[in-house]
């Protein structure tokens, strides 16, 4: 599936699964498509530097992934303007520049959440894409950092890299970031969520397609938050407790189909993992993003540790997946 008009767009944003490096790659993310056809999907954080430089391809993904959006690390215009047109040209459907990341290395790099001081810079980022693409160019963003963390701190931003860069669509992560003395973790976990900011934020700039991420860990609070604005993006809960996705087609999006078992789930990655290991893939890194799906359930530590103890093995094939799926109890198989 993939975005076409503009109400899907809008709807592609009511829910997505937020970039994390390391995580969502591309096997996760076909993983998590198998669960939800409709969510929006982000890719990890990948820098102009890597795709410009870099040796290998950064821009690979699945066609079955659509809606995806590349999220791009880079604060030089032209450079972000080269990267978002290559992967128009690729596919992806929407560029996400990352206003976000707390990290020293990316500070040094002068991206991420450090160029929340520079909202200048930020809308000539955007605008510079924005010329060379037709697809939307979004903004991941904190509500502040450091000590400039006030309401209009946020607004000044938001409102200089809408009106000067075009930037119609921001996802808010509702918590500020600290840029020195917390590690990129701490800053996920220490600076407490304001999630009502975001909500004013909405109010005030109601033309403009506000998401908000952070802490989010049922479609209930999903659905919550959607009564106040556009959409919602669903980062660690999403990883570790996948089946989270399994019924927001229906909850999130309206659609009426079968909700999918966990079991039918891993038998559909079967015909993908084949693929990918004839293709010099390695089953570890395909099955790890698995781990969490029967999170809860009887049998889960028995599915989790025979794919842990053996998927690194060299040779390690599908047979894998089957025998820890064999580990569940049988009528767990049916939910
Ligand atoms: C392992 C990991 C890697 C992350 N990498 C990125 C990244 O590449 N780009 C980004 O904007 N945010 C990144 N984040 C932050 C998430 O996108 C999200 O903003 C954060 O986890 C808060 O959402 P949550 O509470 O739903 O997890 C990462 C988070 C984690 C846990």
């Amino acid at each position: 599936m993939t975005i076409s008009t503009d109400t899907d767009k809008f709807k592609a944003h009511r829910l997505s699964v937020a970039p994390m490096l390391d995580w969502t790659d591309r096997h996760c993310r076909y993983f998590h498509r198998l669960l939800t056809s409709q969510t929006l999907l982000y890719t990890e954080m990948v820098t102009t530097g890597a795709i410009i430089h870099g040796k290998g391809d950064f821009l690979t993904y699945n066609q079955e992934e659509h809606p995806v959006s590349l999220q791009l690390g880079g604060s030089n215009p032209t450079d972000l303007a080269y990267c978002a047109k290559l992967a128009q040209d690729r596919g992806y459907d929407e560029i996400n520049l990352n206003v976000g990341c707390p990290s020293d290395r990316v500070q040094n790099g002068k991206f991420g959440a450090c160029l929340m001081a520079e909202p200048q810079l930020v809308a000539d980022c955007v605008a510079a894409m924005r010329e060379v693409v037709d697809i939307p160019v979004t903004v991941k963003t904190r509500i502040g950092i450091d000590d400039q963390d006030s309401y209009e701190f946020l607004t000044r931003f938001v409102q200089l890299v809408s009106e000067q860069g075009g930037c119609e669509q921001f996802t808010i992560h509702a918590r500020k970031a600290w840029l020195s003395g917390l590690s990129p973790k701490e800053n996920r976990e220490i600076p407490p969520l304001d999630y009502p900011r975001a909500y004013q934020l909405k109010q005030d700039f109601p033309h403009l397609t506000i998401a908000i991420n952070g802490g989010v860990k049922s479609l209930t609070e999903v659905l919550d938050h959607l009564q106040h604005l556009d959409g919602v993006m669903v980062g660690r809960e999403a990883y570790q407790n996948p089946y989270l996705l399994a019924e927001a087609d229906q909850q999130i999006f309206g659609l009426d189909k079968p909700i999918k078992k966990r079991s039918q789930v891993v038998q559909e990655m079967y015909p993908y993992i084949e693929q990918q290991l004839t293709q010099g893939a390695y089953l570890g890194h395909i099955t790890r993003h698995m781990l969490g799906l029967f999170q809860s359930m009887p049998g889960a530590r028995q599915w989790r540790r025979y794919i842990s103890e053996n998927a690194h093995k060299p040779g390690s094939g599908v047979e894998v997946v089957e025998t820890a799926l064999a580990k569940i109890p049988y009528q767990e198989l049916n939910v």
